[in-house]
């Protein structure tokens, strides 16, 4: 990684070009080919972005000026690029082929990968074939949550009908208590899933189910309906659980879903259509590892992306999938992007001096449309949006299909070209939104993969630019860090401490009601 300085920020922004989407696709008939690239089943027509071949060739040169070949090369070789905990980042080797080899400390990762995998497997099959289980809850937050909640809704024409899959992740007892009244003890299996085994909403949902587990079947039952996915062996061990699915400190949580994290996902779908997924993940990695920088999806986008934010200012960026078993895709990208890309310090400690990772968020089309669109086409802001589709359906109600996908493309050309009412301002359309559109056949385990290896790397890709390491989230440690003191003071456990005045009000407000 080399840190750009201002004079290359300055370049960029003298770039902008003149003129608007309208004019550029009427006096440029080749414009739809030339900003499209294809990555495995992916297709991506970038054409509508506020970009011109001079912005390109520019985006392009700043991604070789600031070694984004080079970092890429050094995280798939398990490299410590992130720094600030000294570790490699190797999501990429969960999905790497039986029989590569990827070393960290003298020990081939590859090869635990697919040992743990193969474990990962035997007892997904198990726990299809016995037909005991009926409901499997993913008890886990965040990176250990949000991966195979989004997956296991995505791919729901996968899904085993005999098994539903719960997912508790918040610590409000509501999110567990819903589920609690939904299950039968005898038919369900718990799986504790965390990187740490200490976060407080996993560790306080897990101690509540063990104790509705043991209240129903007796403390015997905890070893046949627990088990645990965690880094933290010891922690695991002393909660009282003996089947545990162990990953690496080189995998975050925000990237975790192809490793023993995507458990609950497995059960659900099958060791099969999961390897699927992490091919199609590995088509990704190939892609972004070969293309040439200019021809490089991940690349590209990411380089769009860094132009809306740093050149024309847009602060979000929207995902609309035009597919409803996305709905939960919005949610996933925004820990990836957020907690990754959402730094202001760069790697050698000196403050990020243009805007870094936008706000990300989306709602599955077209129920969008009939939200928060207005604002797209008619709001002062610019948001940039990145429409996701497929050409053919995962259910058998036809005429649906067409009727989905022609409101992907009208949006795209309607943000993109507006419509002018000389006579009301009211019914005008300004145009000129910049969207992508990111197309596929079908919505599978592989084109899934595809999708979430192309947003990780895309991540990757803008923290090069903007010099900051995505893979720690120090960000979130200091409000943890206060709940753990608040906590006491608010059952009176412990006496209130130095607040501020606010705070202090509300502290005694809370315990005068609480009840
Ligand atoms: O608080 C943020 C975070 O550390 C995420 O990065 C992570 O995905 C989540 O908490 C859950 O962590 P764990 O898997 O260790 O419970």
């Amino acid at each position: 990684m080399r840190l750009l300085g201002p004079e290359q920020w300055n370049v960029l922004a003298q770039l902008r070009p003149s003129g608007s989407l309208g004019q550029w696709f009427v006096d440029d008939p080749g414009r739809a080919d030339r900003f499209r690239v294809e990555a495995a089943d992916l297709l991506i027509d970038y054409s509508k972005q506020l970009i011109d071949d001079g912005v390109m060739a520019a985006l392009v040169a700043m991604a070789e000026a600031a070694g984004v070949a080079d970092h890429r090369n050094a995280m798939f070789a398990g490299e410590r690029i992130n720094t600030t905990e000294q570790r490699p980042v190797l999501h990429t080797a969960l999905r790497a082929r039986a029989g590569d080899v990827v070393v960290v400390d003298g020990v081939d990762v590859v090869a635990d990968v697919h040992g743990v995998l193969a474990e990962m497997g035997a007892f997904a099959d198990e726990v299809r074939r016995s037909r005991r289980i009926r409901s499997v809850v993913n008890i886990g937050i965040g990176g250990s949550d949000l991966g195979p909640a989004m997956a296991t809704d995505a791919l729901w024409a996968w899904v085993d009908r005999g098994i539903e899959t719960y997912f508790v992740s918040n610590v409000d007892g509501s999110d567990l208590d819903r589920v609690l009244g939904r299950v039968d003890a005898e038919s369900t299996l718990f799986i504790v899933s965390s990187k740490t085994f200490t976060t407080i909403e996993t560790m306080t949902n897990a101690r509540t189910a063990r104790a509705w587990l043991v209240a129903a079947l007796g403390e015997s039952a905890v070893e046949d309906h627990f088990v645990a996915v965690s880094t933290n062996r010891d922690a695991v061990e002393a909660f009282g659980i003996s089947t545990v699915f162990g990953f690496w400190d080189w995998v975050g949580g925000r990237y975790s879903l192809g490793s023993a994290i995507g458990l609950s996902l497995m059960i659900a779908i099958g060791p099969d259509h999961f390897g699927e997924l992490l091919a199609g993940m590995r088509s990704i990695d190939e892609h972004f590892c070969t293309a040439a920088l200019d021809a490089n999806a991940p690349v590209l986008l990411a380089m769009i992306g860094i132009w809306n934010s740093v050149v024309l200012g847009a602060s979000t960026k929207a995902v609309i999938p035009y597919a409803r078993d996305l709905a939960r895709f919005p949610a996933y990208l925004q820990q990836l992007d957020m907690e990754s890309n959402g730094k202001d310090v760069r790697v050698d400690g000196s403050a990020v001096e243009v805007p870094t990772g936008p706000v990300i968020w989306g709602e599955p089309g077209t129920n969008g449309q009939h939200a928060f669109f207005q604002l797209l086409h008619q709001g002062t802001h610019l948001i940039p949006v990145e429409f996701i589709g497929f050409a053919r359906p995962n259910h058998a109600l036809g005429e649906h299909h067409d009727l989905l996908f022609a409101n992907l493309l009208a949006q795209a050309e309607a943000l993109a070209f507006g419509r002018v009412d000389s006579r009301d301002p009211h019914r005008s359309f300004a145009g000129n939104h910049p969207s992508t559109v990111i197309v596929s056949e079908r919505l599978t385990p592989s084109t899934l993969g595809q999708l979430i290896a192309l947003y990780e790397h895309i991540v990757f890709v803008q923290g090069v630019i903007w010099g900051i390491n995505s893979f720690d989230q120090w960000g979130v440690e200091l409000g943890k860090e206060l709940a753990r003191s608040i906590g006491p003071e608010l059952d009176g456990s412990s006496p209130v401490g130095r607040h501020d005045s606010s705070t202090a009000a509300l502290i005694d407000w809370y315990r005068t009601h609480r009840g």
